[in-house]
């Protein structure tokens, strides 16, 4: 078995209206890693994400997961290798409370029910909401939606996790706190994760490789400083930067600044300018404890 938890070859697929959303794309996920299908929208990342769950039947090229052609799953053993999140949770969530909702996956999988209870107590845990067991859905908060709606997700315990814009209508703080939480599934887990985003500034932190798409075809793909560093391609991408990146390289470019490469964290563009700033000047304010 190689190591791949999801694989596509050449996978082309067109709407019933003979739209093309997908045009020969080659996307691989080796197990435990993190990736991001970063484009704009209209790009085919919704369309990917159906065809990689099964959902939409590419009309040429395959499809694998762990190694075995999607075809060959019965949808059962497939929702329990693989966990899809949608865009908005109101696709997802139906039951009347949030544990009950959580509850819904594993009960239809015919586990005994102290084995779904402990289930869903552990998805919630995961993911921060166990307070809100006991909450109706509809009263939730849309970043709380979120959250129980992955919760439902893990309750069935996927090996692989794929999340439609998980991050889209969040505020900043629900954005990076949502990517810290699929970061921590990821690395504390093992769940291979894969998201689509349009959102490119707090990416760069927790994915370990980025596709580029655009017009339903594959642009670039490698970490994300590889893909980034094109600026070019990003931009015909109708992507941008991540600003803390478009600073620096302004500086670069137009002040002359001596930065090396393309940081694109805030903390590696702190190192960056750090080295710029003489000991003399740095060294008394660390002592007096303001670094
Ligand atoms: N049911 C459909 N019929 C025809 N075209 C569609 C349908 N759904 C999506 N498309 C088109 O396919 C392209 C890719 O859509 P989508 O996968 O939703 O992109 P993204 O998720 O990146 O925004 C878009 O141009 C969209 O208009
Ligand atoms: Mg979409």
């Amino acid at each position: 078995m190689n190591s791949f938890a999801l694989e596509t070859d050449k996978v082309s697929f067109a709407y019933p209206d003979g739209f093309v959303a997908l045009k020969e794309i080659v996307f691989r996920v080796k197990r435990g890693e993190f990736v991001a299908m970063l484009a704009s929208n209209g790009s085919g990342k919704t369309t990917l994400i159906k065809v990689l769950a099964g959902l939409l039947v590419p009309q040429s090229g395959s499809v694998k997961v762990d190694g075995q052609p999607l075809r060959e799953y019965s949808q059962a053993a497939l929702y329990q290798r693989l966990g899809l999140v949608f865009q908005n949770p109101n696709d997802q969530l139906f039951g009347a409370t949030v544990a009950e909702d959580v509850a819904f996956g594993p009960r239809n999988l015919g586990l005994p029910e102290q084995e779904v209870q402990c289930r869903v107590a552990e998805a919630l845990l995961a993911v921060g909401a166990e307070e809100l067991a006991a909450r109706a859905i509809h009263h939730l908060s849309f970043g709380q939606q979120k959250r129980v709606a992955i919760a439902g997700v893990l309750a069935m315990k996927p090996a692989i996790l794929i999340l439609d814009e998980p991050t889209a209508g969040l505020d900043p703080a629900g954005e990076h706190s949502m990517l810290r939480l699929l970061g921590s599934l990821n690395r504390e887990q093992g769940i291979t994760i894969v998201l689509a985003t349009h959102s490119v500034d707090t990416l760069p932190l927790f994915a370990d490789r980025i596709y580029l798409l655009n017009r339903g075809r594959v642009l670039k793909e490698g970490p994300s400083e590889e893909v980034f560093r094109d600026h070019e391609l990003i931009e015909s991408a109708s992507l941008r930067l991540p600003y803390v990146s478009r600073l620096l390289h302004e500086l670069k470019r137009f002040h002359g600044v001596p930065i090396e490469g393309l940081p694109l964290t805030l903390g590696e563009a702190r190192e960056q300018l750090l080295k710029l700033i003489p000991d003399e000047v740095i060294l008394p304010v660390i002592k007096e404890g303001g670094l």
